[in-house]
């Protein structure tokens, strides 16, 4: 049992980017009514997360993590839930094809609705109010009134999260991720684009693997795994009175796991060590994500480390580094070599969208996607300089033909970021350029494939 840890423990220390609600009973009551409400996760499949990203930590498996920034109320409908999980699932079959290995999948889905705000005031003209929050907090209408926190707000968004993890597990158990579908997958825009052939040459390929294997008996009926697939959820432990809310004891091992999400994970703006998120995951089970900005050094890592991962247990956690393209090789780099230079267990996984967001000079926040692939390369090249493991991704993204990230193969400029700019918070990838990113990790992947095939023989050379 993690010591001097419960649910709560975290109300006694400070506490960052958090809402504060004028109305204490009434949140009260709505933390006593997410209390009484089923768990969204199970703890063993928690645990199973845990197990997969395991291997991703030896280099056996890859982390596809991904999905809006924040969720919003206006945008949920099952359309929206699908043609997420369709990209993702389109990401993954590349990546697992291009790289040959298992690929873990995540989304930033079913939960992920508060927001870390690097200002507490938002001012447009002369009017300034309280920052938007998440739709879970407070709303995006620049009105006083929407501005207000909310704890109502809590119950919505559970019963949107259960809703949207119910139509996930239908759409990753009930046959829409049956490989035999992979042609299907493609989205209408998708097959305009220069990637159309690229996708729809690896269908093929698929497709005459699968022809073959089912010609030796190897069918969906006869194994699932063709038919069916592991998707996982995640979101930021930043709401705390939520989260708290949320976590249930196991009744099969007696440990605390957060039942809101499989995995959770700390944003780079909460992860003072002595402060209220970081005491709240330390004692939860579920696997843990750590965002790891510029300003991280080596030793505060590792005593984090120390904290989140005390029994060094491989898949319990994910380092998600988000330097940006101009200093991922000299940030990374030190602690990539810190961090097995002693010995410590984590999946090493890249966010190429944090650290490249700027404004555009037609006002959009905005991150271009030639930044986001340079960031990925310059993980993979810093991996490769320390002889550790490229372990995963993590990307904002949405199925939609959203212009919200300029660049790629239909280049986006600023001056068309207004034509479909939907996001609630940072602007995401589109279907086009999620499927162009995989494309690149795919050939990361083979790339790190072949130097290993390759080294036994030239060791045996020397
Ligand atoms: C996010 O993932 O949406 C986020 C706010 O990231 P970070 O904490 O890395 O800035
Ligand atoms: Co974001």
């Amino acid at each position: 049992m993690t010591q001097n840890w419960s649910p709560e423990s975290w109300r006694a220390k400070p506490v960052q980017q958090m809402p504060e609600y004028t109305d204490k009973a009434a949140l009260e009551a709505v933390e006593a009514d997410l209390r009484a409400m089923p768990p969204l996760v199970f703890a063993g499949e928690a645990r199973q997360l845990q197990h997969s990203l395991g291997h991703a930590a030896q280099g056996k498996a890859f982390l596809l993590q991904g999905g809006d920034c924040a969720e919003s109320f206006a945008e949920f409908s099952a359309n929206h839930i699908r043609d997420t999980f369709r990209v993702l699932l389109q990401m993954a079959v590349v990546m697992t094809y291009g790289g040959s290995l298992p690929v873990v999948k995540v989304g930033r889905m079913a939960g992920q609705f508060a927001k870390p705000r690097s200002s507490d005031t938002e001012t447009q003209g002369d009017v300034t109010l309280p920052s938007y929050r998440g739709d879970n907090v407070n709303s995006l209408d620049f009105t006083p009134e929407a501005r207000i926190p909310d704890p109502k707000r809590l119950v919505q968004s559970y019963h949107q999260a259960t809703a949207t993890l119910n139509l996930l597990r239908a759409f990753a158990k009930g046959g829409y991720a049956d490989l035999n579908r992979v042609h299907g997958w493609n989205l209408d825009f998708v097959s305009d684009s220069p990637l159309k052939e690229r996708y729809e040459d690896l269908a093929n390929r698929i497709d005459e693997a699968l022809r073959f294997m089912a010609a030796c008996g190897v069918t969906s009926q006869t194994v699932p795994a063709i038919q069916q697939t592991e998707f996982y959820t995640s979101h930021e432990a930043l709401h705390l009175n939520y989260e708290q809310a949320m976590t249930r004891e196991d009744s099969l091992t007696g440990d605390w796991y957060d039942t809101s999400a499989h995995l959770l994970w700390i944003g780079a703006r909460t992860h003072q060590e002595d402060y209220a998120q970081i005491e709240f995951v330390r004692g939860i089970k579920n696997p843990l994500g750590l965002k790891c900005s510029p300003a991280l050094e080596p030793d505060e890592l590792i005593r984090l480390i120390d904290i989140l991962n005390p029994e060094n247990i491989p898949g319990r956690l994910t380092l998600i580094a988000r330097m940006g393209h101009d200093q991922v090789e000299d940030k990374l780099l030190p602690l990539l070599r810190r961090v097995k230079a002693e010995g410590r267990s984590v999946v090493w996984s890249c966010d190429p969208m944090h650290g490249n967001t700027y404004k555009s000079s037609s006002g959009y926040k905005t991150r271009n996607f030639e930044h986001i692939l340079g960031e990925v390369r310059g993980f993979f090249a810093a991996h490769k300089t320390e002889g550790t493991h490229p372990g995963g991704v993590h990307f904002e993204m949405t199925g939609k033909n959203v212009t919200e990230c300029v660049g790629g193969a239909h280049a986006i400029g600023d001056e068309d970021l207004s034509s479909r700019y939907h996001t609630a918070c940072d602007p995401r990838l589109n279907a086009n350029q999620a499927l162009e990113l995989a494309f690149l990790i795919a050939d990361e992947l083979k790339a790190i494939r072949h130097d290993g095939l390759s080294k036994p023989i030239a060791a045996a050379a020397e």
